[in-house]
């Protein structure tokens, strides 16, 4: 499956913009790729993208995603050039837009990976087609890598992903990550997805006629200890108060409804996992980090081995 992404399986064939670019089989070959990537020794740095030049653009803060694509890129022997605050240190704080920023940064680089506050930011950048795109978040859009790391961590863990149930708990409105992994979870048998969010910030309903146009099951669900014993894998995220404006009204309702905290883990099946894609605030208790069905921080290191194969993919 080498050059997988090239060969037209995706709507926009030389960028990564949305989850509903991949199916199944690209699916499992990337992550057979993604374990070869993770066997590696820390130290191991390799030359397959020596000569080529990997820009990151974040018109918003970024530890995991931005510092993994870099690394990542440094560790095939790419060379990086980075705007980490591109919002207020790169020309756009002068008024450039998306399109003429790229036009002009495919011209120092081989690869654009691109952070931005607007949905459909990437996609902009991707239709010029002047360089390939990742999206890297935008806005309350889509995450795609952090869906395939999401992914790959579930695999990981469980060894199959068919037949699992997964609760998504949190933001699910303006949760980019939520958005990207539901996209992705159509592509195999999962036995249901619950949706466990405060009214305020509920799953928008055109996830869930997508889930439905793909035969997905799915259950809002109001009360989070209804379903803690029956779930496999807990997806936690956090509320995302920067969308919400001057609403304080809303932060109020959204915030402080779901923690996961030990008294509920003792309720969980002793092979859950819970994840987060983070950073996160209070919705996971500190205390529960140690207790061994904890995904979260192995997720965010799984983010490396994923960023290698993908750029290794559309770069190598
Ligand atoms: N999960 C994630 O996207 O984290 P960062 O915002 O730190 O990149």
């Amino acid at each position: 499956m080498e050059g997988a992404y090239m060969k037209g399986l995706f709507l926009y064939p030389k960028h990564l913009v949305a989850s509903q670019q991949f199916d199944r089989v690209v699916l499992d070959a990337l992550f057979d790729r993604v374990g070869a990537m993770e066997k590696r020794k820390p130290n191991d740095f390799q030359r397959q993208l020596q000569g080529r030049v990997v820009a990151t653009l974040f018109y918003e803060p970024s530890t995991r995603t931005r510092l993994s694509f870099e690394a990542a890129a440094l560790r095939l022997g790419a060379g990086v050039i980075s705007t980490e605050n591109a919002r207020e240190f790169s020309s756009a704080a002068k008024g450039e837009t998306i399109e003429d920023t790229i036009r002009v940064v495919a011209g120092y680089a081989d690869l654009v990976i691109i952070r931005h506050y607007e949905v459909g930011a990437a996609e902009r950048a991707a239709k010029l087609d002047v360089v390939p795109i990742i999206n890297a978040g935008d806005g309350t859009g889509q995450h795609p890598t952090q869906a395939l790391l999401d992914l790959y961590t579930i695999k990981k863990r469980f060894g199959y992903i068919d037949g699992l149930t997964v609760a998504m708990i949190g933001d699910l409105a303006n949760g980019r990550t939520v958005h990207s992994l539901c996209y992705l979870l159509t592509k195999y048998k999962i036995r249901k997805i619950f949706f466990v969010a405060p009214e305020v910030v509920a799953i928008r309903q055109d996830i869930k006629d997508f889930l439905t146009r793909h035969s997905v099951d799915f259950q809002e669900e109001s009360d989070l200890s209804k379903i803690l014993s029956e779930t496999d894998v807990f997806y936690q995220t956090r509320i995302q108060k920067e969308r919400f404006g001057d609403r304080l009204d809303l932060i109020k309702q959204a915030c402080g409804k779901y923690t996961i905290d030990l008294p509920m883990t003792r309720r969980m099946k002793s092979e859950a996992i819970i994840m987060h894609p983070l950073p996160r605030n209070d919705e996971i208790h500190p205390s529960v980090d140690s207790d061994h069905r904890v995904a979260y921080f192995e997720q965010a290191h799984n983010g490396l081995f994923v960023r290698e194969a993908v750029l290794l993919d559309m770069l190598g």
